[in-house]
This record gives structure tokens, sequence and C-alpha cells, in this order.
């Protein structure tokens, strides 16, 4: 069986070799952890914003988006506590000379338990079959009983480490636990040290005395300081949100896997203003939105799981993770932060200015309480990407690559293939084309045999391929050929559309996670 890090190297080729991803400057040997997004990349990244933003803008009718810019005031990032607090705790390998974050070493050591007793259910499941008793089996079996205990000491002194901030405690876990570095396969570790992620840059000129400033690692904070913009000019009422997406940047010292952990990235936030004492049950609420948001693509429930936070931020009374199987294991994807009234407090503190909201079925002013939503758009695509990859062995010997992705996120719905390049069929096709194209992201492709067309359009997830041979110009029908099934049926031109339609509908997907 191939092994997911075998997948995974695979998936990042095929990103490149089809247009989805390329490492950023690559003529200049590129750079660490930058990455641009080609011509099939750009339109599936096009597509999980929309359906991020119509889930969050027309399903909620006091959701409303804004577009806030990258630069702001850096009093904000003192205000918002990035300025002294947003830092990542780092250890260097001498061997190596490379440098890990410390409390993700950790966690990987905690993952490391969490397999082995997956593994010992798993083999149970397979011997017992249909009279398998998890929680029985969980509750007895000696060598879970252990991992589990093992795992819950361990996982109960990191949690204690990082909410004291005791950084020597960390690395007596580290050494305790003899976590080797991955390249050298020693335990010669320095100290672990504190390091602030935010890059800064400078405006205006020196000679005018120039400030500098941060470019944002989070987009949360230009919806904060204009929550009385948007709250007075519309009229909002709370509970509102506002919803935004944009580039974030930050300094990632350990950046690996991919796009999964960048320095420039972009995010999908909405933060939900509520009364005070409100937010748990607002909390709980979009909790279960965003999950649902998720598992209506169908990739598979299973493959989505919450991870409630051990070490809460600075600014939050209650924070989960929605994590998602990647071929490295369950990650996080979403965060979902009770961020309580931190932010508008503190931005009242530090600009001097009233930020409230006067209440009129309370009678009463208060400063909001905030739920916030924030999804990297680049985990997103990845996870869409990851579970889509599959490697199929078919009848005939050979093997083909498709991209399962979900029909209505897939960058391009239609290809439109001409059989040969003649007798007047490539007209056909354009005009079948020229038709379809105002709805649905359509590709013409009339080189090579039609075989490794369909090879190249399963390769970029091409949910329908519609050949035009001779007979259509006589009786206006055309194959459609089925991307997951590999099926092939003739039908009218003129059932096109709704053949298709339905499977490829944003509106479809939207209806299901709608509560109506
Ligand atoms: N406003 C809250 C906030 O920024 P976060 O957990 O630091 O919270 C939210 O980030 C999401 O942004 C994460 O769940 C992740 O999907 C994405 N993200 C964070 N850092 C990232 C990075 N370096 N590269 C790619 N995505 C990242």
């Amino acid at each position: 069986m191939v092994q997911p890090e075998e997948i995974f190297k695979k998936l990042i080729s095929h990103c490149k070799e089809y247009g989805f991803v390329f490492p950023s400057s690559e003529i200049y040997d590129g750079l660490g952890a930058v990455y641009d997004y080609g011509q099939y990349g750009v339109e599936l990244k096009n597509n999980i914003k929309k359906y991020w933003w119509d889930s969050m803008t027309l399903l909620n009718e006091n959701v409303v988006g804004i577009d806030s810019a990258i630069f702001m005031h850096p009093t904000i990032w003192k205000a918002s506590g990035h300025v002294d607090a947003f830092n990542d705790p780092l250890i260097d390998n001498k061997d190596s000379k490379k440098r890990y974050r410390a409390d993700v070493l950790i966690e990987e050591q905690i993952a490391k338990y969490d397999d082995k007793i997956n593994k010992e259910i798993e083999k149970a499941a397979k011997r017992f079959g249909d009279t398998f008793d998890e929680q029985k089996f969980c509750e007895t079996n000696p060598r879970v009983l252990e991992n589990r205990a093992k795992r819950e000491e361990l996982h109960t002194r990191f949690a204690k480490a990082l909410n004291d901030g005791n950084l020597e405690e960390l690395r007596q876990i580290i050494l305790d636990y003899e976590i080797v570095c991955p390249i050298s396969g020693t335990r010669n570790w320095t100290e672990v040290r504190q390091f602030n992620l935010m890059f800064s840059t400078e405006v205006g000129s020196t000679a005018d005395g120039a400030m500098k400033i941060y470019l944002r690692p989070e987009t949360a904070q230009g919806i904060f300081v204009n929550f009385l913009n948007v709250q007075k000019s519309g009229r909002m009422k709370i509970p509102f949100g506002i919803a935004q997406i944009g580039k974030a940047f930050r300094n990632e010292i350990v950046a690996r896997q991919f796009i999964f952990r960048m320095r420039e990235f972009e995010q999908m936030e909405m933060q939900f203003f509520v009364r005070p004492g409100e937010e748990l049950m607002w909390f709980e609420k979009w909790k279960q939105t965003r999950m649902r948001w998720h598992k209506a693509l169908g990739l598979g429930d299973k493959k989505y799981r919450f991870h409630d936070h051990d070490k809460l931020a600075h600014y939050a009374n209650a924070a989960t993770d929605i994590e998602y199987e990647m071929p490295f294991g369950f990650k996080e994807v979403e965060g979902i932060h009770s961020r309580t009234d931190f932010d508008l407090s503190s931005h009242e503190k530090y600009s001097g200015k009233r930020i409230q909201y006067f209440d009129p079925e309370l009678n009463q002013s208060y400063v909001p309480y905030v739920i916030e939503t924030s999804i990297g758009l680049d985990r997103m695509f990845l996870s869409i990407l990851a579970g889509s990859y599959v490697e199929e062995q078919l009848e005939d010997g050979e093997t083909r690559v498709v991209l399962r992705i979900p029909p209505m996120l897939a960058p391009v719905k239609i290809a439109v293939l001409p059989l040969v390049k003649k007798d007047g069929l490539p007209e056909k096709a354009r005009e079948i084309m020229n038709h379809l194209k105002f709805d649905y992201p359509c590709q013409y492709d009339e080189k090579d045999s039609i075989g490794k067309r369909y090879r190249r359009q399963d390769a970029i997830g091409t949910p329908y391929c519609i050949t035009i041979d001779h007979d259509t110009l006589v009786d206006n029908r055309v194959t459609i050929r089925f991307r997951d099934t590999m099926e092939q049926e003739r039908v009218p031109i003129t059932d096109l559309g709704s053949i298709i339609a339905d499977k490829i509908s944003m509106k479809n997907l939207l209806k299901q996670i709608a509560e109506i």
C-alpha cells in the first residue's frame, strides 16, 4: 500500500505539473514557505472563497462583509497583544542546526501515542469483526490503557507548561521524552526562546521620520477597528457579524508541509458580535455551523474532528479547532474562538475612543463580546486536494490520476472535446462551448487522442467531458463522460444544462447547510 507521505509528495508534484501551485520565485531558486497559485489553483481558490463568502453573507442576513487594508496603524498591534504576545517557543538542534517549535515537537509526541492506540483498535476491529465493542476494548486492553495513561501524563504536563509560559519546562519535557531531531537524530537541544512572528516595514521616508508598521498577522483586527463604522453605517443590531477575506503574514520559522504553513497566506475570518453572557451559546452554534459547512463538501465525515485548545490565547475564553485528516495526520484548518470583549475593549483603551453598542432592548450600552470563525484558505485548499487526489488502477492495467474535487469547486466544470480535428467537428464543438461558457467554466481541447484528453481532465478534476463526434452533426447528441465513474452516456445537447447544473450548483450546496 502506498504510504500517505508518499501520496503527499506526489500531490505536491501534481500541483506543480498541472498548474495548481508553484513555488514562489522559482527561477531564483524559490523563497521559503511562499507559494504562487497557478491557472487552476486560482480558480479553485476563488470557488472556495465564494462558497465561504456566500455561506456567510447570503445565508445570514446579519453578516456583512468588508475589505480592510493590510497596512494599519501600528498601535493596533499593541492593543491586540500581538507586539507582546504573538510568539512561538523555538528550540534549535545543535547538530543539525535546524530550528523547531517546541510545542510542535511535543504535540507530535502526543500524536504518536494516539497512533499507537488507534492501531490497536484497528487491529482488534479486524480480528473481532461485527462483534467488536470498541468502548469495552479501550477500557480493558492493557496496551491501550498504558498508552492512554502515558498520553494523559504528557498532555497534562505540556498544557500546564504552555499555560504558565514555562519555557524551561517545555525543554525539560523534550529531554524527558527523549524527543530527537528528525534530521540529526540527536537530543542535543538549545534552550527554548520566544520569537515574535510579525513582519515589519516602514512607511514614510527616513527624513520625515519613518513609522514602523507591521504586515497584519491576522485579518481580524481590520474588522475590530471597523466595528463602529459598519454598525453605524449599516444600522446593524446585535447579534451581527462582519466577514473578511484577505492576506495575512507571519514570519513562520518552522515552515513545512507545503502550503500548510506559509509566510504569506490568506484567511477567511468572521467576527460575530454578541451580548455579554451569550457568547458561549453562540460559540456552540458557530462550531456546529462551521462543521456543517466543511462536511457538506462530501470529502468524508470521518476526516474532520474538533480539537479543543489546551492553551487559550490571551483573548479567548473558549476555543476549538476544526481539524482535517491530512496525509500527515489530523491538522488544524479552522479555529473558532470566543474572544470575549478583549479586542474591542483594548482598542477603546488604546485609541481613547468609545467603542460601545447601545442595545435598545436592554436600554443599555456595552462592549460586545465576539465569536470568531477563522479559516485558512490555503489549508482549506490543501485539504480539498489531499481529499481528492486518487491514483486508480484501471481494468486495462493502466493507472489514472484523478482529482475528485467536489464538482461545485472544480476549476473547470466541462471539457469540450471534438473527436477529430476535422469534418466540421471543431466548429460544432465551439458552437456548443459558446453556448455553455456563460454558465460554466469550460475548456476546449482538440489535441491528442480522446483517451489522453480524458486523462488530462481527470488530472485537473474536471467533472464532465463532452465529446462531439460525426453523429453529433446529424442527431445533435453528444457523449458525456463522468469523471468519477468514467461512465459515458449519449445525451441531447439540449439536456446538458439540466444534467450538469444540479451537480455543480453552489446553490444546492448552500441549501444543504442553510437552516431554513
Ligand atoms: N484571528 C485568529 C487567528 O488568526 P489562528 O489560529 O492563528 O487564528 C487561523 O489562524 C487560521 O489561519 C488557522 O486555522 C489556519 O488555517 C490559518 N493559518 C494560520 N497560520 C497559517 C500559516 N502560517 N499558513 C497557512 N495558514 C495559516
